[in-house]
């Protein structure tokens, strides 16, 4: 099968389509779909696009669809979505939802929106706004109490765009 023709019911997606919110989904312009990562988009430039975000160095196919399965192995705390344009079926938007279980707050549960990484000739076109909408989406439905991020001083304005306000401060121990 050409991975032009591919639907999300033709793909092994990470977590179910249902998931991605049908109102982000009807704002994207027509060539453009936004679904859960699936086992094939190391094809479609998954890691290239996420390059955009910081060093990425290429494990091969293998050991990333072995980290895809190790992902998926993890049911309700891993939601890795794209943005693929249908002309070209190439990856052009990628963000990761993932839940924390806690035993506070009546066992409640945290979102935590990662790696958010707009291919660069697409920046600018509300891609990076509709992803994080849809990882938005996933949490709050996923039951989360509250969604969090950290960011750079040079995105909090995107963040802020995004519905986000700043609170507190990210400490980090670097090894
Ligand atoms: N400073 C000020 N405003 C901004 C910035 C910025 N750096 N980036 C976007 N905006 C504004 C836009 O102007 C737009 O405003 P408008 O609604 O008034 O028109 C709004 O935010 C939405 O912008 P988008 O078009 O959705 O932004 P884009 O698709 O370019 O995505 C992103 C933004 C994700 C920061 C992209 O530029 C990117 O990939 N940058 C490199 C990687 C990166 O820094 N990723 C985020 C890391 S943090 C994390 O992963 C949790």
């Amino acid at each position: 099968m050409s991975l032009s023709s591919t639907t999300d019911s033709t793909l092994d997606l990470l977590f179910p389509a249902e998931l991605i919110s049908p109102e982000v989904s009807s704002q994207l312009p027509k060539e453009l779909h936004i679904r859960p990562l699936a086992s094939t988009d190391y094809r479609r430039g998954h890691l290239s696009v996420l390059s955009v975000l910081t060093v990425v160095n290429d494990p091969g196919e293998a050991a990333w669809v072995s980290q895809f399965h190790a992902m998926r192995g993890a049911p309700r705390t891993y939601y890795p979505i794209v943005i693929v344009d249908k002309p070209t079926d190439k990856i052009v938007a990628v963000g990761t939802a993932f839940i924390e279980r806690k035993f506070l707050r009546g066992l409640g549960s945290v979102g935590h929106i990662e790696d958010i990484a707009v291919d660069k000739s697409q920046q600018g076109k509300k891609l990076g706004l509709r992803i994080i909408q849809a990882l938005t989406y996933i949490s709050e439905n996923s039951g989360c109490y509250k969604t969090i991020l950290n960011c750079s001083d040079a995105n909090i304005p995107f963040y802020q765009k995004c519905g986000f306000q700043q609170k507190e401060n990210e400490m980090v121990c670097p090894f």
